[in-house]
């Protein structure tokens, strides 16, 4: 067998000896195996932990890993993060060994003295399970504790490790970890991101990360890193956006009616992530077989999904829509009406129209397509008929959601996978990928709907509160039997002012009500790519790992 090290850098060949920790799904020690047999191939689950030093003013410092890593060479990360080792002192005791192991490497990276870091009070915040591939050989897999600590010591880097460090404010690594500004050309360590987006999300500070530390395992499932710059990926992928885009100018033109036109137009000036149009072709290209028909595709069901929206507005009351006027306010709401029911037929006409759609798969697609609508419609009667009922409970929202959004995700890769000619138990397993990503979709929708702000969604932040939603995130709250008075004053009253939401918010957050909402969501990403792992691995299914990842990350 060809020795996998040869060429590598000794050091780091060196310590590819030591003995990590083994450990089951719950962190249960179940052995040792040597950092490279924990890192290689397809790796093995083992006990990390990742540092967070903060200065005085609230500054944390940063590494960029040496060019001379084995794994993750030259990418941005926090201030130190390898493994405890099964060494006497590195033992049983969790705690004690994942704070030694970090005293220890502090000094072997960082140059941090031993004397100094050895007085300082280490926080464990809490602990996830995530894998992420460096590259076809390389691997990381582990459950990851994280430490937070503070201190203002002398940092001395050693090169072979550390490439050069920074102290930056809090501003500055969420824009690194969104990867905006300096940092979208930089590659940004998948744990580190995982880390800021459980920890440390926007509005939360550092006291409140400690103050709320937690025994609960989070599960991160796969995260994408190669090419996996997700902003890169995103641009790689707009090209798809365009190609769909033309199928849906050209579909609405048929419309001649000027108004009607005109409100069916709207919503697509206004921007849209267009999540719906990509998905169909990003699936037939992870099978291998994308063509022409996939844009007709998802131009069909972007194109029912902005009707869907028309008619969410009128019933949701909704005034803004992608930062513009809804359709029923910007005309009328017999035209927002009309335009909806238009938009629906259109599609089918397109789709029975299209030369790029074979006859013998027509069938099966307007049958999907049209249980996919009948399952949206029965979905949105469950979410306005919730707001008035006494009791609603998490698995009456998961039965709702399901239809109101995850059925349009499912189905847009369900025939994806068909127009591609998969295999029905390839097609399976895309329709569960879909079902999944959709659920995790919508509870993270629910999330940023608290979360972002008005400007930033394009619709009204906050209004699922105002208008009684029985989003999980209320469902938990209602049911945590906690005294939550903003929460109550709030929720289900129209009048509520955009303080009394702020408010309302705040008490969301204190009762874990917008954690535990989160924390589900993460479930769901997690057999998102459960589902993903039986397909044969490339780079366009890489894509669909960085989409998976993407609805846990993004802001609006
Ligand atoms: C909004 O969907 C409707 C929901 C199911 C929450 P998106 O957030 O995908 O909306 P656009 O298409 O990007 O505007
Ligand atoms: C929208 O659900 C679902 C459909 C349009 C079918 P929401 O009402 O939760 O979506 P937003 O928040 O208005 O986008
Ligand atoms: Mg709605
Ligand atoms: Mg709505
Ligand atoms: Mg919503």
């Amino acid at each position: 067998m060809r020795d996998v090290l040869e060429g590598l850098d000794s050091d780091q060949r060196s310590m590819m000896t030591e003995l990590c920790i083994l450990v089951d799904k719950e962190d249960n020690p179940i052995g040792g195996a040597s950092k490279k047999d924990c890192h290689y191939g397809e790796g093995a689950l083992h006990r990390a932990f990742s540092v967070l030093l903060f200065d005085r003013n609230d500054r944390l410092l940063v590494q960029k890993r040496a060019s001379t890593k084995i794994t993750f060479p030259s990418i941005w990360a926090n201030t130190c993060c390898s493994h405890p080792l099964m060494i006497s002192n590195d033992g049983t005791d969790v705690e004690e060994s994942v704070r030694s192991a970090a005293i220890r490497k502090m000094e072997q990276e960082l140059g941090i003295s031993t004397e100094i870091s050895e007085k300082w009070d280490f926080r464990e915040i809490g602990k996830f399970k995530y894998s992420s591939r460096w590259d076809s050989e390389w691997i990381e897999r582990e459950i990851d504790h994280v430490l937070v600590v503070r201190g203002d010591p002398i940092i001395e880097p050693n090169p072979n490790e550390v490439e050069m460090v920074e102290w930056l404010d809090l501003d500055e690594i969420r824009s690194m970890v969104k990867q905006t500004g300096r940092w979208s050309e930089e590659i940004v360590a998948p744990w580190f991101k995982a880390i800021m987006s459980a920890y440390l999300p926007e509005g939360k500070s550092i006291d409140e990360a400690v103050g709320n530390a937690s025994n609960e395992i989070l599960q991160f499932g796969r995260m994408s890193l190669k090419p996996g710059n997700t902003n890169q990926i995103l641009d790689q992928i707009s090209g798809h956006r365009e190609r769909a885009e033309e199928h849906i100018k050209e579909g609405l033109s048929k419309i001649s009616q000027p108004r009607l036109h005109a409100a069916m137009n709207h919503l697509f000036t206004g921007g849209g992530k267009r999540l719906r149009a990509m998905l169909p072709i990003l699936v037939g290209e992870a099978i291998g077989k994308g063509h022409e028909g996939h844009y007709v595709l998802g131009a069909c069901i972007e194109i029912i999904h902005n009707f869907t929206l028309v008619h969410d507005d009128i019933m949701d009351q909704d005034p803004v829509r992608r930062g513009l006027k809804a359709v029923h306010v910007e005309f009328d709401d017999s035209t927002a009406i009309n335009a909806g029911d238009a938009m629906l037929a259109l599609s089918f006409e397109m789709l029975a129209d299209s030369k790029h759609i074979d006859d013998d798969q027509l069938r099966l697609l307007v049958k999907n397509i049209g249980e996919m609508v009948r399952r949206v419609a029965e979905g949105q009667q469950e979410d306005f008929e919730f707001e008035g009922r006494e009791v609603v409970s998490e698995d009456d929202y998961l039965a709702m959601i399901e239809g109101k959004t995850s059925a349009m995700f499912q189905m847009c890769a369900k025939t994806g996978a068909i127009i591609s000619g998969a295999a029905d138990e390839m097609v399976q397993t895309f329709s569960e990928w879909g079902l999944m990503l959709g659920l995790c979709f919508q509870i993270m929708d629910d999330v940023i709907d608290l979360r972002s702000d008005t400007k930033t969604l394009g619709k009204t932040s906050g209004s699922d509160i105002s208008s009684g939603k029985r989003t999980l995130i209320a469902i938990h709250a209602l049911s945590s039997g906690m005294d939550l008075p903003n929460f109550t004053d709030a929720f289900g009253n129209e009048e509520a002012s955009e303080v009394m939401i702020n408010k309302a918010i705040t008490d969301l957050e204190s009762s874990g009500s917008l954690d535990y909402a989160w924390k589900r969501a993460l479930d769901y990403h997690e057999a998102a790519h459960q589902a993903l792992d039986r397909i044969e691995s490339s780079p366009s299914l890489e894509v669909l790992r960085v989409i998976t990842d993407f609805q846990i990350t993004r802001v609006r």
